[in-house]
Formats: structure tokens, C-alpha cells, sequence
């Protein structure tokens, strides 16, 4: 799979893509990730990308020439496997859909996807009309720009993607994955401060822990997040 985010602050992204399992993934090939700076499809001598907004108001908005140009040159150095290939063109922006495990999922089947880091009071609204397939929000705050949330974005799709995290199963179990957050976990040592780990766990038996685990998860998602409760969840039709 390969990223290419467009962002008026390269040097934000560059420590978390270089390390950990960004770093590992792109070692490997799995991945490809790529910045580029809005700030490099200016013409003007000042290198402008925002402007005052039309009727007034506070803030500056992103200008729609660099941001069209920019991606332009990306898509342009992209060959597509199918001639019909889709490249989703992701706007992270605080008026975006909500982002969710599902939509992580459903990015991770792409080859291509192009993130653009919103900024100021906001972008032109010819970028969201003319030339961005989806808008993403990771949640309902207000961040000084799209870079964070394209880096929480970039993240829970990568390690979806087939090879990614050491073993293939091990985002199977994980929370939001079935609908509900996660069993409880222990290592070692079985007690710990007098603190036990449940016996049910050291007793071998798979069935039982796989039906504490499942009984756990229901308890935990209910106290904690009643919401997801409320949700029908992935495998309900298999019930
Ligand atoms: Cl995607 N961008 C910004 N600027 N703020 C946000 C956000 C995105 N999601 C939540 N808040």
C-alpha cells in the first residue's frame, strides 16, 4: 500500500513515520509512505497557500490551486494495476465522518490512498466539491491541523494490512473489531502483590476461556461504553 500525504507541515510527520511500525512495515515493503509540502505547488514568490475568506470573517483558508496541483502530481506518478482503480482522496478535517475500525478496514483494501491535512479556518470549498472523495474526522475536538489525526488515520489502516503486524490474526481479537472493546489481558507473574491472576486463565481449558474472555468483553463494553451496546454487531449474522 502506498500514502501519499499532501501537508503544509512535512517535518510534523516525520518522527512517528520513521519509527516503530511505520518504519518496520516500510523496511519490508509492505508499505510506502510519502509526504509532500502543499507549499511546493505555489508560483507567487511568497509561496502562498492560504488566503482571507470571501465575505469576511476570522481565519485564513487553504487556497484551492496548490491543493489541486499537488494532488494532480501525486495521481500523475501513481500507474494504476486496473484501468478502472480507484484512488480515495481523504480530507482530514473536523467535519468529516466520524473514523471507526470499519473505515480502517475498508481503506486498508487499497493499493493508493492520498491524505490532505486541513488547516487554517478551513480549505476552499471547491477542494471538498471537485476534488476530495471522502472527509475524515477522528473525533468530535478541534486539532490546529490534519497532521495528528492523518498520522491516527495512517496508523490503524497500516497495521490491517496483510503481513504488517508479526502474526495475521492478531487484529482478530483486538477492541472495536467485533463491536466490543477487549477481554483482559495477564502475563506473568500469576500473582502480583497478592493480586491473582483468574484461575480461569491458567486452567488450559479453551473453551472456558474463550467463553470468560467473550463474557468479560460483553460486561467491560456495557460499563464503559453503552453506545457500542446499542450497535448491531459484525457477526450478529452468524448468530
Ligand atoms: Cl481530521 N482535523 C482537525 N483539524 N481537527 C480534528 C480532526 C481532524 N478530527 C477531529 N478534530
Amino acid at each position: 500500500m502506498q500514502i501519499d500525504i499532501l501537508t503544509l507541515f512535512p517535518q510534523m510527520l516525520q518522527s512517528p513515520l520513521s519509527t516503530g511500525i511505520f518504519k518496520r512495515a516500510a523496511d519490508r515493503g509492505l508499505i510506502e509512505i510519502n509526504t509532500h509540502n502543499i507549499r511546493d505547488y505555489t508560483h507567487d514568490k511568497h509561496r502562498t497557500v492560504d488566503d482571507y475568506p470571501y465575505g469576511g470573517g476570522a481565519g485564513m483558508v487553504l487556497k484551492p490551486e496548490p491543493v489541486f496541483e499537488a494532488v494532480e502530481a501525486v495521481k500523475s506518478g501513481i500507474t494504476p494495476e486496473h484501468p478502472d482503480e480507484s484512488i480515495p482522496i481523504i480530507l482530514l478535517t473536523p467535519q468529516g465522518q466520524p473514523f471507526h475500525q470499519a473505515k480502517a478496514r475498508e481503506l486498508s483494501r487499497y493499493r493508493n490512498l492520498i491524505l490532505i491535512c486541513g488547516h487554517y479556518e478551513g480549505v476552499d470549498e471547491r477542494i471538498r466539491e471537485h476534488l476530495v472523495t471522502d472527509e475524515i474526522s477522528i473525533g468530535d475536538y478541534v486539532l490546529s491541523g490534519g497532521e495528528l489525526a492523518a498520522m491516527v488515520v495512517a496508523d490503524a489502516i497500516i497495521r490491517l494490512v496483510p503481513g504488517v503486524l508479526g502474526s495475521e490474526d492478531s487484529p482478530q481479537d483486538e477492541s472495536h473489531t467485533h463491536g466490543l472493546l477487549e477481554y483482559p489481558q495477564y502475563t506473568r507473574p500469576p500473582a502480583y502483590r497478592g493480586w491473582l491472576v483468574p484461575a480461569v486463565l491458567l486452567s488450559g481449558n479453551h473453551a472456558e476461556i474463550a467463553r470468560w474472555r467473550h463474557e468479560q468483553a460483553i460486561a467491560r463494553t456495557t460499563q464503559r461504553r453503552p453506545d457500542l451496546m446499542a450497535k448491531p454487531k459484525p457477526d450478529d449474522d452468524k448468530k
